[in-house]
């Protein structure tokens, strides 16, 4: 994982007018949007990555700093065989055609998820995509590829385990700030914001521990069908909510 100079959180206030600084976004509904028009599922996830690129250009453009996009999750490959190599071969060829341009717009790719167990070519291309555009300053792109939250958290203690048996760790100062910074996630503010489409309301394993005190917005639009405006309405959801934290409004 590459590291990243710490973002500034959100202020622990009410959202008001303000963009959320981070939006989490379960890409939900490709198979049915295809199955829906008689067409194969892989048809559903081409036109998924075209509002992948939709979605990227409007986070920047709307100000978002940061855009976390759950492209495949530790439990997809209980799918076919067959399913799995399209959505690899997919990222393959979005790296592979977008990583020009997203250069270009000062897009800094960081992807998080298990490594191990990813094809070895995939795994050079993130590594190419996250050395190439490390320096860059504008929004940042968090892919979850082979993620879960459950698999993330476990390969986080383990690795903390293993620093306190060599005393790197002493657990009288581990806390929550600790913790954190051992996620893949590290040096990334919590998201402010996630959406789902495809109108499931679960989150299916996504980011267990940062979701904590996001703001969640189910919207039953299947993701090729998610555009400018689909997202322009949940930013006004999101204003629409009052963010407590657990303390009380206007005290
Ligand atoms: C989301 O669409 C893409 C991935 C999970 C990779 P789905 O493939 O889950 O589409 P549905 O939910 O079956 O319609
Ligand atoms: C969540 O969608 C994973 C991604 C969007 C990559 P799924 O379609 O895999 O989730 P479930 O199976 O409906 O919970
Ligand atoms: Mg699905």
């Amino acid at each position: 994982m590459g590291t990243l100079a710490q973002i500034d959180p959100v202020p622990r206030a009410r959202s008001g007018g303000e963009i959320p600084a981070h939006v989490a976004i379960i890409m939900d509904g490709n198979g049915r949007w295809a199955s829906a028009r008689g067409l194969p599922r892989i048809e559903g996830h081409r036109r998924g990555v075209e509002s992948v690129r939709r979605t990227v250009r409007h986070a920047g453009d709307r100000g978002v700093r940061v855009l976390t996009l759950f492209t495949f999750s530790s439990e997809n490959w209980s799918r076919p065989r067959s399913e799995i190599n399209d959505l690899f071969n997919l990222l393959r060829f979005f790296i592979r055609n977008d990583l020009a341009e997203l250069k270009k717009n000062g897009v800094r790719i960081r992807v998080i998820g298990r490594r191990e167990g990813v094809p070895k070519d995939i795994a050079a291309l993130v590594e190419k995509a996250e050395t190439e555009t490390r320096g860059n300053e504008g929004l940042v792109l968090q892919v979850a590829f082979n993620y879960g939250g459950r698999d993330e958290l476990v390969r986080a203690m383990r690795r903390i385990g293993e620093k306190m048996v060599r005393g790197e760790i002493d657990p009288a100062d581990f806390s929550e700030r600790v913790f954190a910074e051992h996620l893949d996630t590290a040096g990334i503010s919590d998201p402010d914001l996630l959406i789902r489409t495809s109108g499931e309301a679960r989150i299916s394993n996504f980011l267990l521990w940062q979701l904590a005190y996001t703001e969640f917005v189910f919207l039953p639009v299947y993701w090729p069908d998610f555009d400018e405006n689909e997202f322009d309405a949940a930013i006004a959801e999101f204003h629409s909510r009052d963010r407590r934290f657990g303390g009380l409004t206007g005290v």
